[in-house]
C-alpha cells in the first residue's frame, strides 16, 4: 500500500493528464461566467447593527431567530404557496429534500441532465432510479408506465444549468398527474428571471398546484446566500422533522435574513432587469447565429459544445486574454465529450459588448477547431 499523499498525487497527474485538471482561480475580465442573471452580485451589502452574524446553532434549537419565520412566509407569499423553508445552500436543499422525502420502496424519474446535488439526494434516498433522456417526454412516459404500484417521483430542473433549455413543464406536469406521480423541480437558475414577479417558471407556467415541491437558490440570481424550499405546509414539517441537511447544520445568520428580505423585495419589482436579462440574451443570440455556429438552448445560459476538453480550454483561454471572463465546463460537469463553453449573460451587461463577444466567441471556436 502506498502513502495516501502518493494516492493523491497519482489521482491529480491523471486530471492534469486528461485535461480535467481544475484551479481556483479569482476573477478577471468581463463576467460572462457567473449565475449574477440580474447583476445584483456587486451591489452593496447593507450594514444591520441589529443582526448577529452567528447562526449560533441549529434551526432545531437557537439558530430558529424570529427574522427566519417573516423571510420564509414572504417566500410563500411570493409563490403564492402555503410554505416555504430555507436551507443553507441549494446543494444542500436538494440532497435533503430527496434523501428524506423519497425512500428506498419508492421509484423515481430524473432527466439525465440534472444537477449533481439532485443525482447526490438521489442516491441517499436509495430509491429505485432511471434516468430519463434529457426533456424526453417519451422516454419519461416509458418510465413511468413501468413503474408498478410504488410511490413515483419525477425530478427536473426547470431551467438547466449546462444546456441552457427548458424543462417541457406543462407537458411533464400532465405525465405526472395522469401516472399519479409527484413532480419535484430545481428552479435554480429560473429564480427571480422569469414570471411577471420574477419567482421562476413553475409560477410563470401556473403549475404551483400540480408540483409537490419547487427549490430555489439564492446564491445565483437573487444575489444572497442560501437557499429554500417551497411547497405545503406538511412538507415543511416533515422537513423540520426529518430532514438531516437542515437538523444537523447550523442556521445562517440572522444578518442574511435582512439580505433575504431585500432580494425578494428588489427581485419581486425588478420587471426592468428582466426585460434588459431577455433583450440581452437576445442580443448577444442573435449576434452569435450570425457567425454559423450553434449554440444550445434559448435563454441566457448560453452553452458552445465544442466537444473535446483541451479544445474547450483553449477557447475559454483565448477568451479570457481577450478580457472576457467565460470558461470551459469539462466532465464531470457535463458527460464525456460534450465539454463546452458556458457563457452567462446579465440583464447589466452592455449591449454593445455583447457584439463584441459574440464575434470573440466564433474567433475562438473556429481558431481551436
Ligand atoms: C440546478 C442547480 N441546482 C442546485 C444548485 C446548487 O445551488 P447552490 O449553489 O446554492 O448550492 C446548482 C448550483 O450550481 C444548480 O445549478
Amino acid at each position: 500500500m502506498g502513502s495516501l499523499e502518493d494516492r493523491w498525487r497519482r489521482e491529480l497527474d491523471e486530471l492534469r493528464a486528461a485535461g480535467r485538471y481544475r484551479e481556483l482561480r479569482s476573477p478577471r475580465g468581463h463576467d460572462f461566467t457567473s449565475n449574477d442573471y440580474l447583476g445584483y452580485a456587486e451591489l452593496a451589502s447593507p450594514s444591520e447593527p441589529t443582526l448577529s452574524t452567528s447562526g449560533a446553532a441549529s434551526r432545531l434549537l437557537r439558530g430558529h431567530h424570529v427574522i427566519w419565520p417573516v423571510v420564509e412566509n414572504r417566500l410563500a407569499g411570493w409563490h403564492q404557496a402555503p410554505a416555504a423553508l430555507i436551507f443553507t445552500s441549494g446543494y444542500v436543499a436538494n440532497e435533503g429534500l430527496l434523501g428524506t422525502i423519497i425512500g428506498p420502496e419508492d421509484y423515481v424519474l430524473s432527466d439525465a441532465c440534472n444537477h449533481a446535488s439532485i443525482i447526490d439526494g438521489l442516491r441517499l434516498s436509495k430509491a429505485k432510479q432511471r434516468v430519463f433522456a434529457h426533456n424526453d417526454l417519451h422516454d419519461l412516459r416509458n418510465g413511468l408506465r413501468v413503474a408498478g404500484d410504488r410511490q413515483k417521483f419525477i425530478v427536473t430542473e426547470s431551467l438547466f444549468s449546462m444546456e441552457g433549455d427548458t424543462a417541457p413543464l406543462r407537458e411533464i406536469a400532465a405525465l405526472a398527474e395522469s401516472y399519479d406521480a409527484n413532480l419535484i423541480v430545481d428552479e435554480a437558475h429560473a429564480t427571480g428571471c422569469f414570471g411577471s414577479n420574477g419567482s421562476g417558471l413553475v409560477d410563470a407556467l401556473r403549475l404551483r398546484s400540480q408540483v409537490l415541491a419547487t427549490v430555489h437558490t439564492g446564491g445565483k440570481a437573487l444575489g444572497v446566500p442560501g437557499a429554500y424550499i417551497v411547497g405545503s405546509m406538511l412538507l415543511r414539517e416533515i422537513l423540520v422533522n426529518r430532514c438531516r441537511h437542515l437538523l444537523f447544520t447550523t442556521a445562517l445568520p440572522p444578518v442574511v435574513a435582512a439580505w433575504w428580505l431585500m432580494a425578494i423585495d428588489r427581485a419581486q419589482n425588478d420587471d426592468a432587469g428582466r426585460s434588459r436579462l431577455h433583450s440581452n440574451t437576445a442580443t448577444f443570440r442573435k449576434a452569435f447565429a450570425r457567425h454559423g455556429i450553434a449554440a444550445g438552448g434559448a435563454d441566457y445560459i448560453v452553452p458552445i459544445v465544442l466537444g473535446d476538453d483541451a479544445r474547450a480550454v483553449a477557447a475559454a483561454e483565448r477568451l479570457q486574454a481577450a478580457g472576457f471572463d467565460v470558461r470551459a465546463i469539462r466532465p464531470p460537469t457535463v458527460p464525456v465529450g460534450t465539454a463546452r463553453l458556458r457563457i452567462s449573460i446579465h440583464a447589466d451587461h452592455d449591449p454593445a459588448l455583447l457584439d463584441t463577444l459574440a464575434e470573440q466567441v466564433a474567433a475562438a471556436v473556429r481558431a481551436t477547431a
